[in-house]
Order: structure tokens, then sequence, then C-alpha cells
């Protein structure tokens, strides 16, 4: 038996934020950052939250939330005693509210109208997963957390949350959701309900990153990038990731790059890795490659053989990552030479442990890890 979890419900397009309403005469706590806590949009939030009875706002989020924001937020939890929680922000503001109602929780209080989130990146799809990734600021770690309690009842992906997404924001999310779909079609737990998602996924952010990108204001393309953004996350709740992420949480946790930048660099790499470095003769093609290959083909590229679809695949990674004006190694994205060669070995062991690695669809060891992070230098 398998099991695919729909948890969450989704109010999505314009004026979705009046699913605010369902709090009406219910205590609110609001978890979201500084910057975003005095925006037109937090504005906007107050006013579809006019019914509620108290709200309070914690915006001492930052960015890649860490255990003292953590512990923050659960202190603010505690003293307001809230019926919910309204996070707003990218994934760093979601993850923190998740994490304080599941420390809540163990401490014995229940939230009793549940966890909405409000995306304002179009990327990590923590509004539908399990999933929060807090940094250890001791041991230099990101923590991917898991926990079914930390699944939010209603996620709003109003797009125009996102429109004041500055490029650099819009490329790194966008190319975190890309990853997303990737690896949740090749994972391990892929199935025929979290592949039609990672493709339409794909299709969608085929047709609308770069859009965005240009133009943060191009409503129509926000819709289908945010559209797409959520179905990976569902995609990747129910499937499952790989090694792109555990080396890009390894690395993330050490040097000062966005998540979804490591991504966009590892992907090409991990892909030649699992594909079996493509050292094969087409005849010889294994199981992983052929799932890239048909990712690639319901991508609608087209090539003569699977090999050349799996290259293909990683060509349109490429140009996506070229045209957002991303680097395609850690050099080019600012990290040191020296110092990371020096982490290599560490960041191997901590990325072998790190459970997506479970996920990953062929077999790993800390050696080829540390031969995958030496490549992406
Ligand atoms: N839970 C998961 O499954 C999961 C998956 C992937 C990544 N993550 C985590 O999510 C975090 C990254 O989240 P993120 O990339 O969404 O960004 P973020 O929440 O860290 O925000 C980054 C910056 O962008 C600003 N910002 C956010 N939305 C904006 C908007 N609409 N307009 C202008 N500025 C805006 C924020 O104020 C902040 O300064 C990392 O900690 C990463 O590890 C979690
Ligand atoms: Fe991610």
């Amino acid at each position: 038996m398998y099991r695919f979890q729909l948890t969450t419900t989704l109010c999505y397009g314009p004026d979705s934020l009046r699913a605010l309403g369902t709090l009406d005469g219910r205590r609110v706590l609001v978890v979201t950052d500084a910057f975003m806590s005095s925006t037109p949009l937090m504005a906007r939030v107050r006013t579809e939250l006019a019914g509620a009875t108290a709200v309070e706002v914690f915006s001492e989020v930052k960015p890649n939330p860490d255990l003292t924001a953590v512990t923050a937020g659960l202190r603010a939890f505690l003293d307001f005693a809230p019926d919910a929680i309204v996070a707003l922000g990218g994934g760093s503001p979601i993850d923190t509210a998740k994490a304080v109602r599941k420390l809540a929780l163990e401490l014995g209080h229940q939230l009793p109208a549940g966890l909405v989130v409000i995306p304002t990146t179009s990327g990590t799809g923590s509004e539908v997963t399990s999933f929060a990734v807090i940094t250890d600021e001791h041991s230099h770690t990101k923590l991917p957390l898991t926990a079914v309690e930390m699944l939010p009842e209603i996620a709003i992906l109003d797009p125009e949350a996102v429109g004041t997404a500055p490029p650099r924001l819009t490329a790194d999310s966008g190319m975190d959701a890309v990853s997303h779909a990737i690896e949740a079609y090749v994972a391990k737990g892929s199935n025929d309900f979290s592949d039609a998602l990672a493709e339409k996924a794909l299709r969608l952010a085929d047709t609308s990153l770069v859009r965005c990108f240009r133009d943060g204001t191009d409503a129509e393309a926000r819709e289908r990038q945010h559209n797409a953004a959520t179905m990976a996350g569902i995609a990747f709740q129910n499937a499952g990731l790989g090694i792109v992420h555990s080396l890009s949480h390894a690395i993330g946790g050490t040097f000062p790059v966005a998540h979804g930048r490591l991504n966009a660099i590892l992907l090409p790499v991990v892909t030649c890795f699992n594909a079996g470095d493509l050292g094969f003769r087409p005849h010889e093609i294994g199981p992983v490659a052929r799932r890239y290959a048909a990712l690639a083909k319901a991508l609608g590229v087209s090539a003569s053989t699977e090999r050349n679809l799996v290259l293909a695949l990683n060509a349109w990674v490429e140009k996506l990552r070229t045209d957002l004006g991303m680097p395609a190694t850690l050099r080019a994205a600012g990290v040191d030479r020296a110092a990371f060669t020096a982490a290599v070995p560490a960041l191997a062991a901590t990325a072998h442990k790190d459970f997506c690695t479970s996920g990953n669809p062929v077999p790993v060891t800390e050696t080829d890890l540390a031969t995958l992070l030496k490549r992406i230098l």
C-alpha cells in the first residue's frame, strides 16, 4: 500500500487573501520578517484580519532562520496564546512558524484554528510540506526537520504577494522550485501522482520563470510560477528529494549562498552522477537515466536517444540558469576556493547524513559526495 498526502487547502488567485476571513473571532499570531511587516501586503493582511479578536505580529525572522529565531517565536506564541498562526513571507517565516507550532504542540499547546501560510516567494513549497529547514547557528548546519503536524491547514497563493520580489530572489526561489520538481521526479518515492505535478510544475516554470525575472509585474507569469512552486512542493512532499538538497543544505549551512542558487549549480552535476555519469553507450542506459529522459520529453525537449535527452535536460537547466543571470560554479558564486576545499570532507559527511540522501535514486558514499562537491567548485 502507498500513501499520497493531501492536507493543505489551497486558496489561489487574485483576492485569495479573503480566505483570512475564516479566522474571524480568533486570536491570530502573524509570523513574518522585518521587511514584510512594513509592506502594503501586511496592511492588506491586517485588513482581512479585521474580524479577528486580537492580532499580534512576531517579525524577528531572518533569512535562513536559526534556533534563536525559533526560540523567540515560541516565546511570542506562549505569551500570546493564539488560536491560529498566519505565516507571511518566504520560506524563512513559513519554516519558523512551522517549527514554533510543532514545539508549542510538544509543550501541550494546541492551535485550534490551525496554520495559514501566505508565501511571498515562488520556490520553497513550504506552504504544502511537512518540512522546515532551521539553521543550527552553533554547528553551522541546516537542520531539515519533518513532522506531519507542521503541514499547514491553508495556503493562500496570491500571485500579488510575490509581485514585489526582486529579480535575484525570483531567480533563486524559482530554481529551488525547479530543483524540487526534478529531484521529486527521479526520487525513490516518485509515483504517478507526484510525476504529474512535477511535470506540470516544470512546464509552467519553462514558460514563466524567466518572464517573472525580467518583469516582476507580469501578473500572468507570476501566477503560473507561484502555482508551479506549490505543485513541485506537493510532488516532493510525497516523492522525496535527493542529493541536490543534501549537498545544498550542507553547503548553505557554512557558505552564504542562497539555497536555490546552490541547487542550480548542483543540478546538472548530480543529474550526470545519478544517470551513471553518462559514460554508457545508448543501449546501456539505466533506469534512473531513463527517468531523466522521460522528464525531458515531458518538457517538450526532443533528442535522438535517451542519453541525449538526459543531456538535453541538463542543457535546459543550464540555459535557464544563464537566462536568470546565475553562476555556474561556487567560485563564480563568491565561495573562497581554499576555505571550501578544506571544508569538503565535513560537508560530504553532513550531506551523507541528511535525510534527503535516502530519497536519492542511486546509493551514494561520502567519497561520491566529496567528488561532486569538488566538481561544482
Ligand atoms: N520547508 C521546506 O521544505 C524548504 C524548502 C526549500 C527551502 N527552504 C528554506 O527556505 C528559506 C528560503 O526561503 P525563501 O527563498 O522563500 O526566502 P526568505 O524567506 O529567506 O526571504 C529572503 C528575503 O527576501 C525577502 N522577501 C520575501 N518575499 C519578498 C517579496 N515578495 N518582495 C520583496 N522581498 C521579499 C525577505 O524579506 C528576505 O529578506 C531557507 O531557509 C531554505 O533553507 C525550506
Ligand atoms: Fe529546496
